[in-house]
């Protein structure tokens, strides 16, 4: 089992919409997936038209009460099941604090889905907090979108110091470059370019599209509604190129 965090310190730079695009495509390429959100903004199983959630307390999970096993649904997709944010994650960092071992708890939780999954994505909160700390002690990969500006690669560089000062080396960080728009001086510079935060990063990119914006609208990922548009497209080959660096 592999464990992909989509993760980025950056607020709104599609950590959530590239996680669903891309556990779509594991999910079809016949990967077993699950696909954990862990921001109580709760927008992934939206996103996957998944209704009827159960309610969970985060701080039973964390102390070990309450098991993951019965909080996952199934999606429509064959091979894709979800375990929908809970409202109560929003106090998962105090209740990691006082478990006294946050990097251990996420790890341990999945540690029984191991026979099911081939891999487990976790969606989640920008935040450097414990939270973080319980996701990078349970990811074997982090995959960073970073819109092509200044202050979303300052961020990547803070994600990068944090690991380092956290002595969380072994974590393989994959940043991308998302919601691309070649009219734009910057972003074609920094694709030409990229900044040294970028190296050993995925080479796709996803566009700037409003297929990305309307996922929402349609509840699925765009690979189902619009799947020969540039975003499509794109997905699908940052999907291949993900799969190949880590060895699927
Ligand atoms: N490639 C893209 N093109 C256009 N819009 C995009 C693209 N990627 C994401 N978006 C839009 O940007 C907004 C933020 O995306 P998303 O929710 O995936 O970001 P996030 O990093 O998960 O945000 P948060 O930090 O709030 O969890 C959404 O409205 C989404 O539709
Ligand atoms: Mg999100």
């Amino acid at each position: 089992m592999k464990t992909i965090a989509f993760y980025n310190l950056k607020g709104g730079v599609g950590k959530t919409a590239t996680a669903v695009n891309l556990a779509w495509h594991a999910a079809r390429w016949k990967h077993s997936t699950l696909l954990w959100d862990l921001d109580p903004q709760a927008a992934t199983a939206f996103y996957l038209g998944v209704e009827g959630q159960k309610s969970y307390r985060a701080g039973n999970l964390v102390q070990g009460r309450q098991s993951l096993d019965r909080l996952r649904i199934r999606t429509q997709w064959p091979g894709l099941d979800v375990i929908p944010a809970d409202q109560s994650l929003r106090n998962l960092d105090v209740k990691l604090v006082e478990s006294g071992s946050p990097r251990q708890a996420l790890r341990r939780l999945l540690g029984p889905l191991e026979k099911d999954y081939s891999l487990v994505m976790l969606d989640c909160p920008p935040t450097l907090s414990p939270v973080a700390e319980s996701i990078f002690g349970a990811a074997d990969y982090l995959v960073v979108p970073v819109i092509p500006t200044h202050l979303s690669i300052r961020a990547l560089e803070q994600v990068r110091e944090w690991l380092e000062h956290k002595k969380l080396g072994r974590i393989t960080v994959l940043p991308f470059f998302n919601m691309v728009d070649r009219r734009r001086l910057l972003h074609v510079e920094m694709l030409v370019k990229p900044p040294k935060a970028m190296k050993g990063g995925l080479k796709t990119w996803i566009p700037y599209s409003t297929h990305v914006e309307r996922m929402g609208e349609h509840r699925a990922p765009v690979g189902e509604y619009a799947p020969h548009t540039p975003a499509g497209r794109a997905f699908r080959a940052l999907w291949f190129e993900l799969a190949e660096r880590i060895g699927l």
